[in-house]
């Protein structure tokens, strides 16, 4: 089962989740924002982890759902945090409604993601249910430190991938993994599909930093919101770490400039190119995707098997959505 197979499957399911009628106040941004066109990489990796292990994927389908689910509920907290209005190439939900809606509908979709994983293979409900809770901990932890980070001009390299690795790369990982579980998978083959989806999840999410800078409208986000708010992206970690003294002037007037002006995103992009940040930036992420591609290597199934999972890692990193 290959992406484009295994889209349509996905966008059915959503399609078919019930809610209550009322209060449609509350409902209605939860099916505005789950029926955008997202990319549906996270159920789509664990129904291709299941799929490793056995035909039938039916067992697998709750579990992908409730991952998704889960996913929208951090994109519609994260847009508050970071004051972001477009999402998916629409208007971000405390926009269009307003914060106390966008909390509400979150929450609420949090706790509808839960109820998925409880629908899980009851062999598994147990482990599926301990691994959810001990994620979403994990990326309230990440997006907790996104904000600790914010101000501070000594961040090390190390510090960001330890934030990146808990707030995006821990679910990717839980994805593969719980794909795996409820496949049947030996303990060896889903801890190697996991390791395949933190070293993915870094890559992911430096080319999210990147995209942010270098993307173009079809990223469906607000081309250079990163560098408007400050946010401590690999590139700029990157750039504070090599600059030379007058790199560092310019780079610290800029951060020092709160109002969102144009000339902002200019000036650090031309520092960025100054710096070769991109090109630097680019090696990582593919470091990152050899690693992950190496864990998938290690899994214990005939090479055949992968080819839909590598297939979509190496569309990922080309994506520019
Ligand atoms: C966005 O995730 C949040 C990050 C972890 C960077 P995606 O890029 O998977 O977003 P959608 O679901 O396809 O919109
Ligand atoms: C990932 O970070 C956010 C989550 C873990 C939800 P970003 O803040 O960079 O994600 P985008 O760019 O808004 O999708
Ligand atoms: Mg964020
Ligand atoms: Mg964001
Ligand atoms: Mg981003």
């Amino acid at each position: 089962m290959n992406y484009q197979e295994a889209l349509p499957l996905i966008t059915k399911k959503i399609a078919e989740i019930s809610y209550p009628k009322q209060p449609k106040e509350l409902y209605e941004p939860m099916i505005y924002l789950l029926s955008m066109k997202g990319k549906r990489i996270r159920p789509i990796f664990t129904l291709m982890a299941c799929r490793l292990f056995q035909e039938n994927i039916k067992c697998a389908i709750d579990v992908a759902l409730a991952w998704e689910i889960f996913h929208n509920f951090t994109l519609m907290h994260d847009d508050i945090i970071d004051n972001a209005f477009l999402r998916r190439g629409q208007s971000t939900v405390h926009t269009k409604w307003n914060k106390t809606i966008a909390l509400l509908a979150g929450d609420s979709m949090l706790i509808l993601a839960y109820k998925y994983i409880a629908k899980s293979p009851l062999q598994y409900r147990d482990i599926l249910l301990h691994l959810f809770s001990s994620i979403a901990a994990k990326v309230c932890e990440g997006q907790a430190y996104d904000m600790l980070l914010e101000n501070r001009l000594d961040v090390r390299k190390k510090e960001y991938l330890e934030l990146v690795r808990l707030k995006t790369a821990t679910l990717l990982s839980a994805c593969l993994y719980s794909g795996a579980i409820v496949g049947g998978a030996s303990g060896q083959d889903a801890k190697f599909l996991q390791d395949f989806g933190i070293n993915l999840g870094i890559a992911f999410q430096i080319q999210d930093d990147m995209l942010d800078v270098y993307g173009n409208s079809s990223f469906g986000k607000e081309i250079g919101s990163d560098i408007f708010s400050n946010r401590r992206t690999y590139l700029l970690i990157n750039a504070l770490n090599i600059c030379d003294e007058m790199e560092r002037k310019e780079l610290l007037f800029w951060l020092n400039e709160k109002e969102q002006k144009e000339e902002k995103i200019t000036a650090i992009i031309s520092l960025y190119d100054k710096m070769e940040i991109k090109k630097k930036t680019c090696r990582t992420i593919e470091s990152y995707y050899r690693r992950a591609l190496f864990s998938l290597k290690k899994v214990n199934v005939e090479e055949e098997k992968k080819v839909d999972l590598v297939e979509l890692t190496k569309e990922l990193m080309n994506r520019t959505s």
